[in-house]
């Protein structure tokens, strides 16, 4: 199965996030990421045989869940994958704590992972045009209180992502 580690948006952060997708689109197109899937990935694994998920679940038990809260108050695009996204100014230091204790358990169960840096960002339309500007958006504070493992389900109308299991702080 395909796994990631993400932050995982409660409902009200969700629809906040429609909303900024929505002006986005207005402003560069592309294809929104349905509103269900979006997230923040903290650690990409990729395909994992069945028999290792547990192991992948024990690694993530060895970390501790920080409570801290990320404001979203910054809209972008990147040119070189047509992204259109959402992120912070400032990324929490326990943020990066937390991604960084949760790499190191996986490196130490020897678990393999995307090792591109951390970037904290909500993917929210890919095959994007450059905007011309980007519209004021009002930020979104999220509260976060832990993360998850995700399974990335590949459907015939595309990705569906499903929440294995959370860790709270
Ligand atoms: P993205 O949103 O920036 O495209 C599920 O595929 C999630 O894992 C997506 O949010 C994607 O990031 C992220 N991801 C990170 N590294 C990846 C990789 N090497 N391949 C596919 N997805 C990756």
């Amino acid at each position: 199965m395909r796994l990631f580690f993400a932050l995982w948006p409660d409902d009200g952060v969700r629809a906040q996030l429609a909303h900024w997708s929505r002006e986005l689109h207005a402003a560069c197109g592309g294809r929104p990421t349905r509103p269900e899937n979006v997230h923040v990935t903290l650690a990409f694994l990729g395909s994992v045989e069945d028999a290792r998920a547990a192991q992948v679940e024990r690694a993530a038990g060895e970390v501790a869940p920080r409570a801290t809260t990320l404001v979203l108050d910054q809209p972008g695009y990147w040119k070189h994958n047509r992204i259109a996204w959402a992120s912070a100014s400032v990324v929490p230091g326990e943020l990066d704590v937390l991604v960084a204790e949760l790499r190191s358990a996986l490196a130490r169960s020897h678990i393999g992972f995307d090792s591109k840096g951390f970037v904290s960002h909500v993917t929210l339309l890919r095959d994007a045009n450059e905007p011309k500007a980007m519209p004021a958006l009002e930020p979104i504070q999220w509260n976060l209180d832990g993360f998850a493992l995700v399974r990335s389900l590949t459907l015939p109308r595309g990705s569906r992502y499903e929440v294995l299991r959370s860790w709270r702080a």
